[in-house]
């Protein structure tokens, strides 16, 4: 087997690397950036310890702050008017994964024009677009290093995946400073959507040798330190592993893929807006369940990478203690069922033939280690209702 491997050109990773902003542009051929974000960044002061940087570097930016949780196609389109009203030759990205999405959509669209739904997956997108180097603001999503975005169609609200080699930053800056004031909810959503990638790469059907041990890695960093990230906010030791076990985690799903969770989690967030992470949550301890016999050595793995055993555990034994391990973790994060969450029961359960359907069309459901068929989704939904 071949892996094909992506990554950005340059990565920065370390506290206060955000100083390094301007070189970092440079060394992709950025001089004049269109810089994508949103108002909380504005509001909070991060964009302004951004644009400190790029002005005592002499580099003139221009903000675009209109992206939104969950970005849109209308949103991508306001932004590729903005980018073509002036002469930019870049885009920086600051914030979680909806801003670094955003630039990457505008990228995209703005250099092969028509619409975001024409570079759906499985759809090539034929052209690379100006340069992108982002930063996140969350240990999450590690959009800053994937190959991907997601962008929900305003005419369909279906969440479209897309995918290549022109979604992927140029460069990086991966600094956990960033993420030292983050609250409660948003850090554990965020962690465990970074578990989730990490999970998902490893048990994939398109792991690899590079995904595996990156995977890994990052399940070891983010268990240990998903509760202490958790409950205080500024512990740098536990933010620094964190950020870097969500950006290993997004190296590893971007070559590998994520899987059932992801697949089932999008239509959730599309339909009835439950921020990402926490989607991913309510579903991983009951697909882990569903999933563990077709690969029992490989959540086995999980399990000792983690440390919820020791190396000496048998594995049907280590996937007991995950699945235990998964449970307990969501309990203690305060993961509401999606009826706890306040989802309204009829269209939930109206909509799950539906949701099924567009798990499927993601692709993502065909590299779990056990295939679903659409009723054996459906089920998952039920199960993981109340
Ligand atoms: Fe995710």
């Amino acid at each position: 087997m071949i892996a094909t491997i992506l990554t950005p050109r340059l990565i920065l990773i370390g506290g206060g690397a955000i100083a390094q902003a301007a070189d970092t542009l440079t060394q992709i051929g950025g001089t004049r950036p269109l810089i994508v974000t949103d108002k909380f960044m504005e509001k909070s002061g991060k964009l302004a310890a951004l644009t400190d940087v790029l002005d005592k570097a002499g580099v003139k930016w221009t903000v675009f702050s209109d992206t939104i949780e969950d970005p849109t196609t209308d949103i991508i389109e306001a932004g590729v008017a903005q980018l073509q009203a002036g002469a930019y030759d870049s885009l920086i990205a600051l914030g979680g994964g909806s801003p670094i999405d955003t630039a990457k959509a505008i990228s995209v669209l703005a250099a092969n024009g028509g619409k975001m739904r024409d570079y759906k997956v499985p759809n090539p997108i034929p052209k690379q677009g100006l340069p992108l180097l982002a930063i996140p603001t969350t240990a999450g999503t590690g959009s800053e290093v994937t190959k991907f975005t997601i962008i929900t169609d305003t005419e369909t609200d279906e969440k479209m995946l897309i995918s290549g080699l022109a979604c992927l930053p140029a460069a990086a800056i991966v600094d956990y400073e960033l993420t030292l004031t983050k609250p409660f909810r948003l850090t554990a959503d965020t962690a465990i959507d970074s578990l989730t990638h990490a999970i998902e790469a490893y048990v994939s059907r398109k792991a690899n040798l590079h995904s595996d041990g990156l995977g890994l890695n990052a399940m070891r960093l983010i268990y240990k330190n998903i509760r202490d990230v958790c409950a205080q906010s500024d512990n740098r030791k536990a933010r620094e592993a964190m950020m870097l076990g969500a950006h290993q985690a997004g190296m590893a799903f971007s070559n590998a893929s994520v899987a059932l969770v992801h697949g089932m989690s999008r239509p959730i967030g599309a339909h009835f807006h439950v921020p990402h992470g926490l989607s991913n949550a309510m579903l991983l301890p009951a697909i882990t369940a569903f999933s563990a016999n077709a690969a029992l050595n490989r959540y086995a793995d999980c399990a000792r990478a983690m440390g919820v055993c020791d190396d000496k555990v048998g594995d049907q034994a280590a996937v007991a203690m995950l699945l235990d391990a998964l449970r307990a973790l969501n309990a203690e994060l305060k993961v509401p069922t999606p009826k706890a969450y306040g989802i309204d029961e009829k269209k939930y359960f109206d909509l799950m033939p539906k949701m099924a359907e567009q798990a499927l069309a993601s692709g993502s459901p065909n590299n779990n280690p056990r295939i679903p068929t659409a009723a054996e989704i459906v089920e998952l939904y039920k199960e993981v209702w109340a």
